[in-house]
């Protein structure tokens, strides 16, 4: 009997490609995808803990699965809810006592016995009462002796043309603003022939773009047959993948950006000219205590040194606002290194104080009001560099991965090479491929274009995208930056 399954995605892509994998987990127990909770059988929150309200989201979220489980079962239905992810590897046991309402806690280096979880839960019944102990069987937030990666299953389902696949999982940097250290733990790298047979798959399934991803992927030491694999030698060898026509890598840290990742820029075609490189301050003094380990004149010379391998390269960034001691100066300092790089792209939020991590003990707190002012300054000189940015496209042409529906009939969506999203009038047929597009106009987020040949002659270039277009749909919510 088919069982439904709703995964609800929080956070980075790191969280999408677990929620693929976690679908891929539980296929063999007869579950297959639904487009709601609505009508799951399971529904399992794949959650994000990087600021407090990407934690809190989930409690909301638990509360009216609460509710649906009641509803059911006065009907004499059941309904499971997992909650994987951040939040569950920082607050598992909080979460068992004070949500009733979930059955399994499963953190992020635990999936591959995801399976065995759920299986022993349904077995066990449905809803636990009110006030009954938490079942430590339902609770894994270990971080196991053994890699979750080999123990995860080959098969997978189908990704759609543009897909992730993570190399590089953990972090060793330690920022003092950061839980990632604690909820994936130490830095691992996958072992290229691991990567490379991954890879193959996804583009066996229709995969066009393949983004590698990492908290610190930029770190990523594999053990090849010959030594030690890094970052520049991966994406080469990828490249050479038959059917393979774009790659991408995210999140580096700008301490270790590498001669042979910038030289992988210059080099590898397949290699999209977009970087995604935090800085978070443009204050040395905030740097220090945020522990970045870089000055603001460092980071300025990596993109330098960058934009001389590959002068058009997009490069996009995160920052924090407000963070423990920052001063009206140390912003200034922000909005300067801003105004003299020059962002494509950026994500920035109010310093949010993390249990656990050593900045939220600092008492130098800087004001709400404060922080709120200094996020709309920052936020409109970004904004306005972005527009800038994108209305420079206006009148070329872009070469388009169409990988989404877009929101009117006959609409899709692709990317740029530049990580812009595209919106064109194109037939469906051409989903999945990768077209020139002539561009129209231009906003903060998005430009919006003309097929350049009508895509005519390229439909018979079409490499099948192959089934699973409602698993695109449920990633399109989480693409491109950080939902939490
Ligand atoms: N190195 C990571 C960063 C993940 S978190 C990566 O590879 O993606 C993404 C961004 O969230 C960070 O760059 C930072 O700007 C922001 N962030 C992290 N912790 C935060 C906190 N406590 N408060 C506010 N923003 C935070
Ligand atoms: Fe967090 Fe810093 Fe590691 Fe990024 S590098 S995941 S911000 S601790
Ligand atoms: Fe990603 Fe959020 Fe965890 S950003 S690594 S899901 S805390």
């Amino acid at each position: 009997m088919t069982k439904k399954l709703f995964i609800k995605t929080y956070g980075c892509q790191m969280n999408v490609y677990d929620s693929a994998r976690m679908a891929d987990v539980l296929a063999p127990l007869g579950y297959e995808q639904a487009d709601s909770a609505a009508a799951a059988d399971l529904v399992l929150l794949n959650t994000c803990h990087i600021r407090e309200k990407a934690s809190e989201k989930v409690f909301s979220e638990l509360g009216r699965l609460a509710r649906a489980k009641r509803e059911r079962a006065a009907e004499g239905r059941t309904l499971m809810v997992g909650v994987a992810g951040c939040v569950a590897q920082a607050e598992g046991a909080e979460i068992l006592r004070r949500a009733p309402v979930v059955d399994v806690v499963v953190g992020p280096q635990a999936y591959h016995r995801l399976a065995d979880m759920i299986a022993a839960a349904e077995a066990g019944g449905p809803a636990r009462g009110k006030g009954v102990a938490p079942n430590a069987a339902r609770l894994d937030t270990d971080f196991p002796a053994e890699s979750k990666f080999a123990a995860l299953p080959a098969e997978s389902a189908a990704r759609g043309p543009a897909a992730f696949l993570t190399i590089q999982e953990g972090c060793d940097k330690f920022c003092s603003f950061c839980v990632v250290p604690y909820t994936r733990g130490a830095e691992f790298s996958r072992p290229p022939a691991d990567i490379e047979e991954e890879a193959r798959r996804l583009v066996g399934l229709g995969a066009r773009e393949l983004t590698l991803l990492g908290q610190n992927v930029n770190a990523y030491r594999g053990a090849g047959a010959d030594g030690p694999v890094g970052l520049g030698a991966l994406i080469a060898r990828l490249a050479r993948l038959a059917g393979l026509a774009r790659l991408r890598y995210t999140t580096s840290h700008p301490g270790d950006v590498a001669a042979d990742q910038i030289a992988a820029h210059r080099d590898v075609a397949a290699l999209m000219p977009h970087l995604h490189l935090p800085v978070q301050s443009g204050s040395d003094r905030v740097l220090a205590a945020m522990n970045r380990r870089h000055t603001a004149d460092e980071y300025r010379e990596t993109v330098a040194r960058v934009r001389r391998a590959r002068p058009d390269i997009a490069v996009s960034s995160d920052f924090i606002v407000g963070f423990p001691g920052e001063t009206d100066a140390d912003f200034e300092a922000t909005l300067a290194l801003v105004r003299e790089i020059g962002f494509a792209q950026a994500y920035s939020f109010k310093y949010s104080p993390r249990p656990g991590t050593p900045a939220a003990d600092k008492s130098e707190r800087v004001e709400e009001a404060a922080k709120t002012e200094r996020l709309r300054r920052l936020q409109d000189l970004l904004v306005e560099q972005q527009l800038a940015y994108n209305r420079g496209f206006v009148g070329g042409t872009v070469e388009v991965l169409l990988d989404r529906r877009g929101a009117h009939p006959g609409q899709l969506i692709g990317r740029s090479p530049y990580m812009q999203a595209v919106h064109v009038a194109a037939p469906a047929e051409l989903f999945g491929t990768v077209v020139p597009v002539h561009v129209l106009s231009a906003h903060a987020n998005s430009l919006a274009g003309a097929l350049v040949d009508n895509g005519a002659k390229r439909v018979n270039q079409r490499v099948e995208p192959s089934a699973a277009r409602s698993d695109l749909a449920r990633t399109d919510k989480t693409m491109g930056g950080y939902t939490g």
